[in-house]
């Protein structure tokens, strides 16, 4: 939800904003209604910006010419102001000393800005991000230099944000502070980078410090200086950690978007999760623990991440715990009465979720144990809950979530099984696992010919029901929540039991109505196809193959019929046929899938 960098060189550098506009391109995924940058050259600052994707803007304004050695850019998620280029960032100061950009949101907006007005300040927007560049210079005006000045403006606003922030006065010095907004601190040889996801730092180095909460200073080549507002200088020493991931794992290779090559990429990601689960023994037995000797396990997350916490809890009681699944942003309400005998397990992709980790702050303060499940190590999750289990996925860019929400799932049965207390289940599930990458490589064969022609048909429809039971239910909500995001075909999910109590009066004529049979009361669903196919729908089902039964076969217009597998490995793998179709609807009609409107990847608003 908008992506933030900037960066500090010890020689002023030409191509200064070619080097932003490479940066920025690699947070794009983070918000790309508007497009910015900031450079201090010679004493001077400069700022380009405009409406629309880096590329295109760094073209139209000419990013290319900017020169310096030290500048900021950002890419835009509006919040406070619609997309336009007046309300892109950078946003500067009077007397154009100060340019800021910002990911997150300043509460306290309004009564800054008439204050600062009544000062005489004149705003050229309507974000909340403009009062700090004012705010600045007010405080420089009394005669404070501009650290101080940076430091007392932060400590006035109220919210959640990560900021940065460039003087003209100050050729190699980037200003910036962290409020739950993620912040991270790249260490590079005569460069130095601050940005909000390490993709836009690597690269340049894999050296960084995580910024914390509530953390203000500036930075140069050569020379960091953090200290905690309200607090004194904080010892970066033992913060400084390497990052593992290669620049290259940040490219397209030979897909034409993200979205394919990220479900191409899962015999890959999950043997890399699964592994990694196997030499994280420590931690995920420790996990394992927490769960088992847990009264309750409540697991958390949101969007997909919320679709792998309803499967993780419905295995989990499968195997006999008393756990319930509920969404990240209500977790104020389903947390009442959680307390020292529970455990909460947080599902994040990011692990910046700002809804999970307030759900993580509130299980803390309740005093609940907390296993996080991420795919980034040096998230504010991460570091927050008490035990977190890393997914390594490797990078997901696409906005939609793909390849993580099938980690997430793998390891949510991994950690079950661990902790499971009979022995023969654990090693026949461990067993069934290790043919998890071999077996994800047939499903995506055996779906890729069904999804590209199902899509199109599903290119031209307006409404779609994805229907299951038990374990069917969460993954077909995971897979109408795909077409919803990347097609824009209205998909809806329901218990399939529950598909006669209303939704069915929707039903007419080729109505699209998926089915994902797997697991438990599947006998129950073939009642359930028969009643949509003798409404005229237009049925699909998703199945394994020794389920297709003479009832199925006649009432389905198309079948996705997988490889027979065990339970736990069709949890993991029976929602890429629902990937695979998302993703070719939303190319039949034209639509990037990377970039679905109004979305980013990484949520830090509430
Ligand atoms: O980073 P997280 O897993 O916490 O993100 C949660 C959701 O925002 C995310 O899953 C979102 O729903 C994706 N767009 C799904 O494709």
């Amino acid at each position: 939800m908008c992506g933030i960098v900037a960066i500090a060189v010890s020689e002023r550098r030409e191509d200064l904003g070619v080097i932003l506009t490479e940066a920025l391109k690699r947070l794009e995924y983070r918000g790309y209604d508007s497009v910015g940058v900031a450079v201090v050259d010679s004493g001077v600052l400069r700022v380009a910006k405009n409406v629309g994707a880096v590329d295109a803007v760094a073209k139209l304004e000419g990013f290319a010419r900017l020169s310096g050695s030290v500048g900021i850019g950002h890419t835009r998620w509006a919040t406070h102001g619609a997309p336009t280029r007046e309300n892109a960032h950078p946003h500067v100061d009077c007397g154009m000393r100060v340019a800021v950009a910002h990911n997150g949101i300043i509460e306290n907006y309004s009564e800054l800005k008439e204050m600062l007005r009544s000062r005489g300040h004149v705003f050229a927007s309507e974000t909340d991000t403009e009062v700090v560049p004012h705010l600045v210079e007010e405080l420089k005006s009394s005669g404070a230099d501009t650290y101080s000045a940076f430091k007392r403006a932060i400590s006035m606003l109220r919210g959640a944000f990560a900021i940065v922030a460039v003087d003209a006065g100050h050729p190699r010095r980037i200003f910036f502070a962290r409020k739950v907004s993620p912040l991270i601190v790249g260490l590079g040889d005569g460069v130095v980078l601050v940005s909000s996801d390490i993709v836009s730092i690597l690269p340049f180095t894999n050296r960084a410090v995580v910024l914390n909460d509530d953390e203000v200073g500036y930075a140069e080549p050569g020379l960091v200086f953090v200290e905690a507002l309200g607090g004194g200088p904080a010892d970066l020493s033992s913060r400084v950690v390497q990052v593992e991931y290669a620049a290259e794992d940040f490219g397209k290779g030979p897909y034409e978007h993200y979205m394919l090559k990220e479900i191409y990429e899962q015999p890959h990601s999950l043997a890399q999760t699964l592994s990694g689960l196997v030499s994280a023994k420590e931690e995920v037995e420790r996990a394992a623990r927490v769960l088992g000797e847990s009264d309750n396990v409540y697991v958390v997350g949101a969007g997909s991440s919320y679709h792998a916490s309803l499967v993780g809890a419905l295995y989990f009681r499968y195997l006999g715990l008393r756990a319930y699944a509920f969404v990240a942003s209500e977790a104020s309400v389903y947390l009442r009465g959680v307390g020292e005998g529970d455990a909460v397990v947080a599902v994040s992709q990011s692990g910046e979720t700002i809804d999970t980790l307030l759900a993580v702050r509130e299980s803390v303060r309740r005093g609940a144990r907390v296993v996080a499940l991420v795919n980034n190590p040096l998230s504010t999750i991460a570091r927050e809950a008490g035990t977190y289990v890393y997914l390594r996925s490797g990078p997901e860019i696409s906005v939609a979530a793909t390849k993580t929400f099938t980690s997430q799932v793998a390891a949510l049965v991994y950690l079950g099984t661990v902790l499971a207390k009979d022995g023969s289940h654990t090693s026949r599930v461990l067993e069934a696992l290790r043919r998890l990458p071999e077996v994800t490589a047939s499903v995506i064969e055996s779906s890729e010919g069904a999804a590209r022609s199902l899509a199109r048909r599903m290119s031209s429809a307006q409404s779609a029901y994805y229907l299951g039971r038990a374990f069917g239910y969460p993954i077909s909500a995971e897979g109408a929540l795909k077409i919803k995001e990347v097609a824009y075909v209205h998909a809806e999910a329901y218990p399939a039991g529950e598909s006669k109590h209303g939704p069915i009066s929707l039903v007419v004529r080729e109505f699209p109505v998926f089915f994902t049979v797997v697991g438990e009361l599947d006998e129950l669903v073939e009642g359930n196809v028969e009643e949509m196919k003798a409404r005229g729908a237009y049925v699909v089902t998703v199945l394994p193959r020794d389920r297709v039964t003479p009832v199925l076969e006649r009432n389905s217009d198309a079948m996705i019929s997988l490889p027979r597998v065990s339970l736990e490995v069709s949890l993991v793998t029976y929602v890429i046929p629902y990937q695979l179709l998302a993703y070719y609807t939303a190319v039949e009609r034209g639509l990037n899938p990377d970039r679905p409107r109004n979305l980013a990847k990484t949520v830090t608003v509430f």
